[in-house]
């Protein structure tokens, strides 16, 4: 099963139809009002956000430290015949990518917390501002923090995604340590469970051997209030918090995502 996992999971885990028909007309509207041509999608997993932007004509620069994602990315961008210029880095580093300032600046999909502790927040925060334009946007999106602490959250509901490839079943578990969350990623997987030579036999459920593949990621805990001191100490003076991509209003206790559009 290790070949199935080696470019695919997070392209599996993603319902991207589902995710880009409600994230694009928030995207959209946004950057038609601040009339951004050139953006930095930091931490662009497997591009397909970066990809709809090159789509709508604006220069792309993507990149993350994962080599898995960034052959996705890669793969995705060239079926795409898309022109992202891809990179290979962390947050901090956004500088060693931009030279000339971009109007926009992206960290989605619940990269940010990757970054080690508030200093690394920090970090990343003042790396992304210095590369902003006067004019520029910074958008934010991840898991509410506040939601997990208030709520004693302790996992996600599972996922299930049945491909020509396999079947998929995704948990994701939090354990709450100090000033992080530990996010526990449990795969299970199974060859394709149908009719045909050398295939598992259809009528036998459990024909298929499933196969656990676990990974843990530290995520530092940034609740909103310890995002809007953070960037408010970056120079971001106009911030502004959403619970949807809708625009609605964040709701610390009850929203699962936080959206944060911030300008200086
Ligand atoms: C859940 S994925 C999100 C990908 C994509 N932005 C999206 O919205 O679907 C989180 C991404 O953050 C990247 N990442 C982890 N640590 C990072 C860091 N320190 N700097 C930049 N990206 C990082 C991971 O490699 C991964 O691709």
């Amino acid at each position: 099963m290790a070949a199935l996992w080696k470019n695919a999971p997070y392209d599996v885990f993603v319902d991207w139809d589902a995710r880009l028909a409600r994230e694009m007309p928030f995207f959209r509207g946004l950057f038609e009002e601040v009339g951004v041509k050139r953006l930095l999608d930091a931490g662009c997993g497997s591009a397909r956000h970066a990809i709809e932007f090159a789509k709508m004509g604006i220069e792309v620069i993507a990149f993350d430290p994962s080599e898995d994602m960034l052959a996705s990315a890669r793969e995705n961008a060239l079926a795409a015949g898309a022109p992202i210029r891809l990179e290979q880095g962390v947050f901090e580093e956004a500088r060693r990518f931009v030279d000339a300032p971009v109007d926009a600046v992206l960290s989605l999909g619940n990269g940010l917390p990757h970054v080690d502790g508030v200093e690394g927040l920090r970090r990343a925060l003042a790396a992304f501002e210095s590369v902003l334009a006067p004019d520029g946007v910074l958008v934010l999106h991840l898991v509410n923090h506040e939601r997990l602490s208030r709520g004693n959250v302790r996992a996600f509901p599972p996922k299930f995604r049945s491909t020509p490839e396999g079947d998929f079943v995704f948990l994701r578990v939090i354990d709450r340590v100090e000033g992080a969350f530990v996010f526990n990623f449990i795969t299970l997987s199974r060859p394709p469970v149908s009719e045909g030579p050398g295939l598992p036999d259809p009528a036998d459920a459990d024909a298929a051997p499933w196969t656990l593949d676990d990974r843990r990621s530290r995520h530092t805990a940034m609740p909103p209030t310890v995002l809007a001191e953070e960037l408010a100490r970056a120079g971001f003076g106009t911030v502004e918090m959403f619970g949807d991509h809708d625009r609605k209003p964040l709701d610390e206790a009850q929203d699962e995502s936080v959206i944060v559009v911030a300008r200086r």
